[in-house]
């Protein structure tokens, strides 16, 4: 009987792990060929000149993080070791099998972070329906604070459990509403569910000029 039960617990342990693996890294350049168009809302350029994250493998060679490095002793700097990389990059840490192409750090944290591994929703019709998308790996990062908190939390050295403001006087290190409404990269509303159908259209109309911009 315990065996049995050691077995099974023992299958749904490797099933688990399984599942977290059977999704693949493409990166960011991937989701650019149809997130970079401005019909789309062009969430690759977005995140590519406002997003924070886009910038965070940078911040690992600043005057702050060399101070902080300095202060913690690191004998290699920031953007050398995993005690600061595994935040401040995609997919760090991740079995080489799980990454299709070498992702370049420099890039910082990418859309897979919070998106997840994309290479099983990428496809146009996959990630046109919303059920799909998701069973193919999409994440739900609308609304799965928990996506953020990875590495939202007071691991991170420059954690500020007041950096958030919120009603009644009181203060969060992280509030997910707020931080997601910092980082706006909507698709447009007159095109959400519809660009596929847009996209035909303006291409039988023999205009396609409008993408290029
Ligand atoms: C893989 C780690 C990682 C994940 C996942 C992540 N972030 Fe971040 N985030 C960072 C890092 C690192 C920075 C600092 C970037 C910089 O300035 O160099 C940052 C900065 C930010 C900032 C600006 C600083 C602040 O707190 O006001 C916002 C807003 C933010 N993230 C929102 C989010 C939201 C919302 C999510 C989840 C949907 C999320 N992040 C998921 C690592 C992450
Ligand atoms: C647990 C995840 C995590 C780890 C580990 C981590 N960081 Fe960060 N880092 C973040 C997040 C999230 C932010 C943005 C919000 C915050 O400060 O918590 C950030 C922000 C920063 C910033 C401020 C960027 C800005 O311009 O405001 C610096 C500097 C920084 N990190 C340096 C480092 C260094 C150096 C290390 C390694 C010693 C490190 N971080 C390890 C998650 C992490
Ligand atoms: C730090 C986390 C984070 C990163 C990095 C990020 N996103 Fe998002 N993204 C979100 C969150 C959170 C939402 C949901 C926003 C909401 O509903 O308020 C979202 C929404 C979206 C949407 C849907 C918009 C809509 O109107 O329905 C698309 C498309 C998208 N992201 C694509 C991308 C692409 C492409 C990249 C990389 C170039 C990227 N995202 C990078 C967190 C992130
Ligand atoms: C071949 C084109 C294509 C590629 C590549 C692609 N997407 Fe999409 N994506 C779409 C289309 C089309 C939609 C649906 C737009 C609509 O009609 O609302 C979409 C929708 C989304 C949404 C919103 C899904 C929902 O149901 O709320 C997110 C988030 C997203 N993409 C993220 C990504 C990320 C991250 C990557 C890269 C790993 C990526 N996409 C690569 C075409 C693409």
């Amino acid at each position: 009987m315990m065996r049995w039960m050691g077995a099974l617990a023992l299958g749904f342990a490797l099933a688990r792990g399984a599942e977290a693996q059977e999704h693949q890294y493409v990166g960011a350049a991937k989701c650019k060929t149809c997130h970079g168009k401005e019909l789309i809302g062009d969430q690759y350029g977005v995140w590519k000149t406002k997003d924070p994250h886009r910038r965070a493998f940078e911040t690992l060679r600043s005057e702050a993080s060399l101070a902080i490095a300095a202060q913690r002793g690191l004998a290699k700097p920031p953007h050398e070791v995993p005690e600061c990389l595994e935040c401040h990059v995609t997919a760090f840490g991740a079995p080489a099998t799980q990454v299709v192409t070498p992702l370049d750090p420099a890039a910082g944290v990418q859309c897979e972070s919070c998106h997840g591994p994309g290479r099983d929703y990428r496809k146009k019709k996959i990630m046109s329906d919303h059920e799909q998308a998701h069973a193919k790996g999409l994440w739900h990062a609308d609304e799965d604070p928990a996506i953020c908190t990875t590495c939202h939390n007071e691991r991170s050295p420059t954690f500020d459990a007041k950096r958030y403001s919120l009603p009644g006087g009181k203060h969060a290190g992280f509030d997910f509403e707020q931080a997601k409404a910092k980082i706006p990269h909507p698709i447009p509303e007159d095109v959400k569910g519809r660009y596929l159908e847009l996209e035909k259209s303006r291409r039988g109309a023999g205009d396609g000029e409008e993408e290029e911009e």
